[in-house]
């Protein structure tokens, strides 16, 4: 059985007095939670939410990274500096990532190689948009997508790589993909999996649903047959409400 990972991503949200506040709180809320529980915060929250989490439930996360080292790249955080204070999780390949700062799959393919160099486990993200929905392609775009972004893996690193199936058009919208719908195209990116690495690897790989999830919705999708967990943005920047979603199964 594969267990329950819920992660927020704060997107560009919570300076870091907020980010400690929000984790005195929450923590206690989601002490005897069975899913795995991430926050993947702003790099100026890291440090403080490491600190602040610290002998707790809660895993920390970046929401990006650089794939080279070190050099003259003005502005970027690199895996080795993520893992060199303790940050656990990286997302790669978020489809605002994507759209605003021309991430390609041939870059999100060189990161999630460097984030596993680097003992970082990623948190990919595919999806289409609503065009590509309406045409018919979404089972291709997000296979694609996904085959793309785990080129040149290993088995055991795909088995620890977690993939969030984020369709744009439910991303921030208010609306979210009926839970058949999710369960759809998940099943659709497992059985990708099971056709190029085998039905061993694909039955391990955590693959989480993310647009719009809420405390109303998250036991409907959560319950469903392929989807283990949610990404969670503007409803994981309350505590209240995002502990709901952690104790979807209370
Ligand atoms: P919302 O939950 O705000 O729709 O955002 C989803 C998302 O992009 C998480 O990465």
């Amino acid at each position: 059985m594969r267990k329950k990972v819920i992660a927020g991503n704060w997107k560009m949200n919570m300076l870091p007095n907020e980010a400690i506040e929000y984790i005195q709180a929450f923590e206690p809320m989601v002490k005897d939670s069975k899913a795995e529980i991430i926050l993947c915060v702003p790099y100026i929250d890291l440090f403080y939410c490491l600190m602040n989490a610290q002998g707790t439930n809660i895993k920390i996360g970046a929401q990006n990274m650089h794939f080279e080292e070190t050099g003259a790249y003005t502005g970027e955080v690199s895996a080795k500096m993520l893992k060199s204070i303790g940050v656990e999780y990286v997302i790669i390949g978020h489809s605002e990532r994507r759209q605003y700062f021309n991430e390609t799959d041939q870059t999100v393919n060189k990161k999630i190689k460097v984030a596993f160099e680097n003992e970082l486990k990623p948190i990919v993200c595919v999806g289409e948009t609503l065009e590509q929905r309406e045409n018919g392609e979404t089972e291709k775009i997000i296979t694609s997508q996904t085959r793309l972004a785990l080129d040149g893996l290993t088995a055991e690193q795909i088995k620890n790589t977690i993939i969030a199936y984020e369709p744009i058009w439910a991303i921030g919208t208010g609306k979210t993909a009926t839970s058949e719908d999710a369960n759809n195209s998940i099943k659709a990116i497992r059985e990708e999996l099971k056709k190029l690495y085998g039905e061993n690897v694909s039955e391990e790989v955590i693959i989480q649903y993310g647009g719009s999830v809420k405390s109303s919705n998250a036991k409907e999708l959560f319950e469903s047959s392929d989807i283990d967990g949610g990404l969670v943005g503007g409803a994981s920047l309350k505590p209240e409400e995002f502990s709901k979603i952690v104790n979807y199964d209370k």
